[in-house]
This record gives structure tokens, sequence and C-alpha cells, in this order.
């Protein structure tokens, strides 16, 4: 369906069925649109269908959504392991990990038969919009789409235009994040946008604190949520965000924005090599093996 000469957004691919992916297939689903998902990983694309139906039951259960809108939701999604399913998406929205390599090749397969009025979008947090639609051959048409963490519940969107992205493709994704309940903030194509730029040198920044034996985890967490009314703790943060992605995002401001104030913290590159990477793989700065998460040092 066409509106004015841009095409309507009915159908939504996304790539990637992590946290972020699964989250943001939810949001689209429940908002009206078609979901096509994608992962190299059969297991994640099942995983990420009971994560989202018990999520919706949850919301059926606290009277927040109906059974028949859930049944509705449930019924717009279809996963798949091949990335050639997102043939008649009309917008494509990349959220592999946070890594320019692997990103780059998502984006160059999708260019072999993507159509030419579809929008492709990258979940990243920090890498450059700009460089990843080179590796497109319709870059007006790429843009910057950040959904936060976790997805179904934080407002916000930030929307990255890069040099090439057009005015009819930035009021196109306009329109979808309002359709999303969601609002926007727009940044410029730089290290980290806007949110990551301030959050990340933050959290760092508690690791060098326990680093330095400045305070435990646990003091350094309750310090910023009772000194700073954070809803949650630096280091409860990170592990929900993923400390692998954390790092990889502190890489790319440390080398986009060559200031020491960047370096990684190395008690954080301790725990990715150990592989501790936070909630996902039940245990972080906090170990969730347990009742209670208890913290690691
Ligand atoms: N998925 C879906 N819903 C979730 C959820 C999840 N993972 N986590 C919490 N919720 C829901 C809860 O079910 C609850 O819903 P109801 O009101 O319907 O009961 C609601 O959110 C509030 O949750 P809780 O009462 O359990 O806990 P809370 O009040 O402490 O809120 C929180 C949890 C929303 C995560 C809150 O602690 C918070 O806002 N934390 C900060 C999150 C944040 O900063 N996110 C941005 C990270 S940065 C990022 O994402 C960018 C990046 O690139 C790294």
């Amino acid at each position: 369906m066409t509106k004015g000469n841009s095409k309507l957004i009915e159908t939504v691919g996304v790539i990637g069925a992590g946290q972020m992916g699964c989250g943001i297939a939810q949001v689209c689903m429940v908002a009206g649109f078609d979901v096509v998902l994608t992962d190299a990983n059969e297991k994640a694309l099942k995983v990420s269908r009971e994560l989202i139906e018990r999520d919706l039951a949850r919301q059926v259960s606290r009277n927040k959504m109906s059974d028949e809108s859930m049944d509705e939701a449930l019924n717009r999604i279809t996963t798949a392991v091949g990335l050639d399913s997102h043939k008649g998406c009309d917008l494509i929205i990349e959220a592999v990990c946070e890594n320019e390599s692997v990103k780059k090749d998502v984006f160059a397969e999708l260019d072999s038969f993507v159509s030419t009025d579809a929008i492709v979008t990258s979940n990243t947090s920090s890498i450059s919009i700009t460089g990843l639609a080179s590796s497109i051959s319709h870059p007006e048409r790429v843009i910057g789409l950040h959904f936060m963490n976790p997805v179904p519940v934080m407002p916000l969107i930030e929307v990255i235009r890069g040099l090439a992205t057009s005015d009819g493709t930035f009021a196109e994704i306009e329109r979808f994040v309002e359709k999303l309940g969601k609002s926007l903030v727009v940044s410029q194509d730089y290290p980290g946008f806007i949110v990551n730029r301030l959050l990340m040198p933050m959290l760092n920044e508690a690791c060098y604190a326990l680093y330095e034996g400045v305070g435990t985890i646990e003091a350094i967490d309750r310090g910023m949520k009772l000194g700073t009314n954070h809803p949650m703790g630096p280091f409860e943060l990170a592990d929900m965000i993923g400390l692998d992605t954390c790092y990889s995002i502190m890489q790319v401001l440390h080398k986009g924005l060559n200031g020491s104030k960047y370096q990684p913290c190395p008690l954080l590159l301790n725990y990715v090599e150990a592989g501790w990477l936070g909630r996902k793989t039940g245990r972080g700065f906090y170990d969730y093996s347990g009742e209670k998460p208890t913290p690691t040092r």
C-alpha cells in the first residue's frame, strides 16, 4: 500500500532474537504491525516466542491487555532462520550483536534482495549509521532506530540520521515511532549517539570505582539509587544491558572520540573475558542463580 510517494509500513522485519530483537518484535506486534523475526539460531527464536507469550500473558493477567488483543498480537508474528524471509518487509530493524563487521555483513546480504523502497534500520547503540549505510545501495533509506532496554517498558527511541538519510525516510520513521506509542529524540551520527555517550561512561566509571576500591558493588549501586534516584544501580543496569555490549560500546567511544576518559575499565574486560556477561548468562556483577541476586565481588 502506498501513501503519497512513500510506502505505508505494514510488515516489520526484525533481525536477531536476542533481548533487544525480542522486545522490538513484541512492541511492533502489539502496535498492529505484522512481524517477521529471524535469527541464525532456531532455539533463540523459540525462546523469544515463549518470552513474548509470557510477557503478554502477564499483561492480560494484570488487565493491561485483553485476551483477544494478545491472541491478535501473537498471530502477527512469524519466525524464520534465513535473512531472505525479510524480502517483503517494508521496514527492517537489524538487532544483531554490537559488532560492526557482523552488522555490515547483514546489511550487505540484505542489499541483495530488499526492495528499494524498504527502510533499513539498525538498533545499534553506538556504531556509525553512515558507515553501515555504505554497505547498502540505497543509503537514503537507512536510519538508526535505537530502542532502550527493556523495550516494552522504556518510552524512548533514539533516531539517528546518517549523512545520506532522506527527509522522507525520517518522516516515515517519525510516524512509525508514534504508532508504537514511543517518543523519539534525534541524535547526530557520532559515537554512542546521545544516550550511550552519557550513560556508558557513567557505568564504566562505576567499574573503575569498584576496581580502585572506592566502594563495593552494593554500596555503589545503593549510592546511585538512593542518592540520585536512579531506578537501578550502575551494576544492576550493566548486568541487564549485558557486559559484552557495555564493553563494545566503550570501545566504540574510545576509538571514535579518542579520549582517555573513554578507556574501558580493565575490570569490565575481566568480566567479559570470564563470560560473566550479566543476567543473560546468569552471572555478571551479580550472581542470579539464587533467589536474590548476590554480588560477585
Ligand atoms: N520486559 C517487559 N516488562 C518488564 C521488564 C522486561 N524485561 N522488566 C520490567 N518490566 C515491567 C514489569 O513487569 C512492570 O510492569 P507492570 O507495571 O505491568 O507490573 C514494570 O516494568 C515495572 O517493573 P518492576 O515493578 O518489576 O520494577 P521497576 O519498577 O524497578 O522497573 C525497570 C523496572 C523498568 C527496568 C526500571 O528499573 C528502570 O527503568 N530501569 C532503568 C532501565 C534503563 O535505564 N534502561 C535503559 C538502558 S540503556 C539502553 O537500553 C541503551 C543501550 O544501548 C544499552
